[in-house]
């Protein structure tokens, strides 16, 4: 599925003494297939941008006690029209998971199956059979890593940080949905809990769900696993480009308080000593200009 947005604004708390302007108006596409990153310092508007795609935050011309408000605002994920009243965002959300940012701290049922299964029946068009449904949770408990038969009668408080994560996504994907959307996925984790988040998202992405949009700040994170990334700033976006583009900017990602990969502060440091080296910034791509230009020396 395509997502779509154009000339899209939101107002947090509109005609209020506390309005909040977290989105300004934002136009950008992301295409089926890609694994795609969003960047940018805090509050500026990531999660407000997310939280659209799904239908959480509904954009105005889709209420329907405003049929008849005028809007240039585009708003597509696949064919779902999420400008139109008459969208089915029960059905969107199916197709569209929402994994929010520390999703561990809303696990809440006694057992990770029970938890698990929630999601499903959640958002099923109908109430699953039991099969059915055991089948839904055996699986999403086992693709995000976890030992089923060791786990599902677990509560999910005697988990431990890495695998309660995991639990949690095992609840949003339990559906199988088409887009996957992260909260900032491997926030709080240790190296190892990162990479192993990292991993399994590539794996769904590879085997199911056709596109992947992850917020992320570590631009490690997003040189080494993102197709594109789009940066955010005060509610608008300022680039849209594949990490072998957008981190040349470095100058222009520091001025909006963005870190830099650490593979393009190598190149950076090796430009000071005279040594060009251009790569994708993926350090596999890095480590293999770096050992082709010695052997060039040599
Ligand atoms: N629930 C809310 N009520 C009022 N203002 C909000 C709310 N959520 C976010 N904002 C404001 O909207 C702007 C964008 O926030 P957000 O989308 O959360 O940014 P990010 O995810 O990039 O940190 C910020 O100025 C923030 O303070
Ligand atoms: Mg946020």
């Amino acid at each position: 599925m395509r997502i779509q947005a154009e000339h899209l604004s939101y107002v947090y708390n509109e005609k209020s003494p506390f309005a909040a302007r977290a989105l300004n108006d934002v136009t950008l596409t992301v295409e089926e297939g890609e694994f795609f990153g969003i960047i940018g310092h805090t509050g500026s508007g990531k999660s407000t941008f997310i939280q659209h795609l799904n239908g959480l935050i509904r954009i105005p011309s889709s209420l329907k006690k405003r049929k008849k408000y005028k809007s240039d605002t585009v708003l597509r994920v696949g064919d779902f029209d999420l400008a139109s009243p008459k969208t089915d965002f029960r059905a969107l959300r199916r197709s569209v998971g929402m994994v929010f940012q520390y999703p561990e701290y809303q696990l809440f049922a006694e057992t990770v199956f029970d938890d698990v299964a929630f999601g499903y029946k959640n958002f099923a068009a109908e109430k699953p059979r039991k099969e059915e449904l055991e089948d839904a949770v055996r699986s999403a408990i086992e693709m995000v890593g976890l030992d089923y038969a060791a786990v599902n009668d677990l509560s999910p408080f005697d988990l431990s940080g890495g695998q309660k994560r995991r639990a949690a996504i095992a609840g949003v994907i339990v559906t199988k949905p088409e887009v996957l959307v992260l909260d900032e996925p491997a926030a709080g984790l240790d190296p190892l809990g990162k990479q192993e988040i990292m991993q399994l998202l590539h794996r769904i992405h590879r085997e199911w769900c056709k596109t992947v949009i992850i917020v992320s700040h570590d631009m490690d994170e997003i040189s080494e696993n993102c197709t594109r990334a789009a940066v955010f700033s005060e509610g608008t976006v300022k680039y849209v480009l594949p990490p072998a583009e957008l981190f040349v900017h470095t100058d222009e990602l520091r001025e909006l308080g963005l870190d830099i990969p650490l593979t393009a502060k190598i190149c950076e440091a090796l430009r000071r000593r005279g040594i060009e080296i251009s790569c994708d910034f993926t350090a596999d791509d890095l480590v293999r200009k770096l050992l082709a230009r010695r052997e060039g020396i040599c």
